[in-house]
């Protein structure tokens, strides 16, 4: 079992190794371009061992078998798609190729972006004995020596390469999936705060407020960085630059203030009915500290957001502490 696990690393070691080499061949002179175009320099490219897949779905697998490789441990790594008609071929081609890396710095899987705008646009490698994805974060080895008071989580490739290339190296990505409590106590060996870098749209809000209590209960607090008018990290460098963005995470809202601002967005503010509604809600958030001085502090920084007096608040607050 053990030995197992071994082989698929370096197995995988092998496969980084020749799409990285494919990236800087007449082969992978798009994908090279498609990189540049991103904005990534060469240092960047390098030092996230970036490669590519080339367009013939039997690529890898030739090169494999030419290096001894069983089919039984192409299978086991993930590499390979397996069916009937086609038999075993890459599960990468004609992709760039981001390998995923554990703390380690052992190459455990890869990701792989289509160059423009095809479907899917990510593929992942399948969890395997060596690839649990609800228990790696990518960038992760970098950032654990990054020497920062925190950790900047978010979600994609391109967001962890784009701002560790604008000197935010203890930027990590849970990759899509959702941020999950072994996420979090992974988290915890190297930081007690978090910055919620998500994308701004529908699903990035969500992911930041499900994420929110996973990293409280695991004794880490988090702030959400304010992310408009950008979509995401990668976009938002691109646009406005490192110190712009340095500016968005000291500004990077509690994570409380940020919850009550996505509510607020769920009322009708203008309507006295409506606001009398959010701040009834807010109010049993409030009510939900149980540490007195905790509370007084975030019925103080509510009342103060919304110019409302603070006596008004508590008064509230406290109704709703009885009722609860
Ligand atoms: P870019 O368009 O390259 O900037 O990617 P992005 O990271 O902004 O993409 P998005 O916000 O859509 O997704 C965030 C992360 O979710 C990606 O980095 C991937 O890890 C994952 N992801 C995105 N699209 C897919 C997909 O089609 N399939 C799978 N399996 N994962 C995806
Ligand atoms: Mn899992
Ligand atoms: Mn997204
Ligand atoms: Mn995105
Ligand atoms: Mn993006």
């Amino acid at each position: 079992q053990q030995d197992l696990k071994g082989r698929i690393l370096e197995l995988n070691k092998m496969a980084a190794k020749y799409f990285y080499y494919q990236l800087r061949t007449e082969n992978g002179a798009q994908a090279m371009e498609y990189l540049k175009g991103r904005r990534l320099s060469d240092e960047t490219i390098k030092g996230f061992g970036l490669g590519y897949a080339n367009k013939y779905s039997d690529d890898l697998y030739r090169y494999l078998k030419k290096q001894g490789i069983s089919d039984e441990l192409l299978r086991e790594s993930g590499l390979m798609n397996v069916d009937e008609r086609h038999g075993m071929y890459d599960k990468f081609w004609n992709r760039v190729i981001f390998p995923i890396m554990d703390v380690n710095g052992r190459v455990i899987g890869f990701g792989g972006r289509v160059m423009g705008d095809g479907k899917p646009k990510y593929l992942n490698s399948p969890e395997t004995k060596v690839f649990d994805k609800s228990r790696n974060l990518y960038g992760l080895n970098i950032a654990r020596t990054s020497r920062q008071k925190n950790l900047l989580v978010c979600e994609g490739y391109m967001d962890v390469i784009s701002m560790h290339q604008a000197g935010f190296k203890n930027a990590v990505a849970s990759l899509g999936t959702a941020l999950t409590t072994q996420h979090a106590s992974l988290l915890k060996r190297y930081t007690d705060e978090v910055i919620l870098t998500y994308d701004s749209d529908a699903a990035g809000t969500k992911a930041a407020l499900r994420a929110v209590p996973i990293l409280k209960a695991a004794g880490i607090a988090a702030r959400v960085l304010h992310m408009d008018p950008y979509k995401d990290p990668d976009e938002f460098i691109k646009a406005e630059g490192a110190e712009a963005f340095q500016e968005r995470i000291d500004k990077a809202e509690n994570s409380f203030m940020f919850e009550i601002s996505v509510l607020e967005k769920e009322y009708d503010m203008k309507d006295p009915e409506g606001k009398t509604s959010f701040f009834n809600e807010t109010a049993k958030k409030l009510a939900a500290f149980e540490v007195e001085l905790e509370r007084e502090n975030y019925i103080e920084a509510t009342a103060a957001k919304y110019h409302i007096g603070f006596d008004n608040l508590r008064k509230l607050v406290n109704r709703m502490a009885l009722r609860g």
